[in-house]
């Protein structure tokens, strides 16, 4: 998606009222707009137009916005797809999202400005994922990873609506990936606790939060490593779920509230460049971990920029293949911004902060692993003093010790 060739974005909505209402709307705005009464105008349009993103709303007569979304996604797999909705409609667009259908929700009804500037982030996010310098980076890579089997079918029963029984049945036939996942849903949520079932985790974490994890378990299930990558994985596993553990304690505690259903296992998937880097650029990797190595404390995001990969390092590998396989926007973004959480769309900013506070006190217990809770609030810059704050530490540290624990029983 070049910037200079003319950007394209077509709503489909069956009341003409709103078309017309986004057409004035999105009048100055920098990309054309093109609107369609229905699905089968929507259709014709995409046939006829370079379209880049698709709105669509979900109520229509005939043919609804959940059937037009996978008939876009069936024909034209790289237009990126929006869907509007209503909030009485939530589990739909859930299910739309989670099923790789549509990449974003925006709810009925909105602010201009506020479909304005995602739209334009959209544009400005795909276009930085679209340079020439990471295509070529990605294309040395050869044959693409494509998506595990045992996640495409789950994804796949998420849109056939199938129960939670069906749901965890499929992850269960493959009892190596049965085992990681529980494995991830225990240190990922609950620290060290140990007593969940695959249909447990479906029916208590919810689809949206096990989506990502059977992505984690599945995608390290089907890459061949060599046993010294092997060893990195787990340790970038082990970081990714005290990631997504420290990531609610401290949305819990900037935000006096639980981390939202769709965002759970952000943390999980946080450093999925890291696992792409590790698997088809290892000597890249090997060069980093060394560099921190030397430099004692650099941390990892600080080592890649010091060695100039970060142009195309962790975070843009990551957002590159999570885009390419209809994960969410919000996968994209906190793969993407993590050690930015400024540069993502304002709409994510809460679940990058606590992302990024997480990730920073993790690297830090891993590199200071005997340092006490206030030295660790010191060591990232957060206030030693806040009592609430020193028991979000007091409980990722033990489950860092936890998984210090695990992992020394892993090599005995
Ligand atoms: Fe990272
Ligand atoms: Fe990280």
């Amino acid at each position: 998606m070049g910037q200079e060739q003319s950007r394209k974005v077509l709503f489909v909505d069956d009341e003409r009222n709103i078309l017309k209402s986004i057409q004035r709307e999105l009048l100055t705005a920098d990309f054309e707009v093109f609107t369609a009464q229905g699905a089968r105008e929507g259709l014709e349009i995409l046939e006829r137009e370079n379209i880049d993103i698709v709105i669509s709303d979900y109520r229509m007569p005939e043919i609804d916005g959940f059937e037009f979304l996978k008939m876009v996604k069936e024909k034209y797999p790289g237009v990126y797809r929006i869907i509007l909705s209503g909030f009485v409609e939530q589990s739909i667009v859930f299910r739309a999202l989670s099923s790789g259908l549509a990449a974003v929700y925006i709810p009925k009804p909105w602010e201009p400005e506020v479909l304005l500037g995602r739209i334009e982030h959209i544009f400005h996010t795909r276009a930085s994922l679209q340079r020439p310098e990471v295509l070529n980076v990605i294309r040395s890579i050869g044959r693409l990873p494509t998506l595990p089997d045992v996640y495409q079918k789950f994804t796949r029963a998420v849109e056939k609506e199938r129960s939670n029984e069906e749901l965890a049945s499929i992850i269960e036939k493959d009892v190596a990936i049965a085992t990681k996942v529980l494995q991830v849903a225990n240190s990922a949520f609950y620290g060290s606790a140990k007593y969940l079932s695959v249909e447990w985790a479906t029916i208590y974490l919810g689809v949206n939060a096990l989506r990502e994890i059977v992505l984690i378990a599945s995608l390290e299930n089907q890459i061949k490593l060599s046993e010294k990558q092997h060893e990195v994985l787990s340790d970038i596993s082990t970081h990714s779920n005290l990631v997504n553990y420290g990531m609610h304690q401290i949305y819990r505690f900037l935000y006096k509230q639980p981390v939202p259903e769709q965002y759970a296992s952000l943390g999980i998937i946080h450093d999925i460049g890291k696992v792409i880097q590790l698997c088809y650029f290892p000597e890249r990797y090997y060069a980093i971990s060394a560099y921190m190595e030397e430099n004692q404390g650099s941390l990892f995001y600080d080592s890649e920029v010091a060695l100039m990969y970060s142009e195309i390092g962790h975070t843009v590998m990551g957002a590159y293949f999570l885009d390419f396989w209809d994960l969410p926007e919000s996968s994209v973004e906190i793969a993407l911004y993590h050690h930015e959480p400024d540069k993502g769309n304002s709409h994510y900013r809460d679940i990058l902060q606590a992302c990024r506070m997480a990730d920073r006190m993790v690297e830090f217990l891993f590199m200071h692993p005997e340092s006490d809770l206030r030295n660790v609030l010191v060591g990232i810059d957060a206030d030693p003093d806040n009592m609430d704050l020193i028991e979000v530490v007091f409980n990722v540290k033990a489950a860092f010790n936890e998984s210090r624990r695990d992992h020394i029983g892993d090599e005995s």
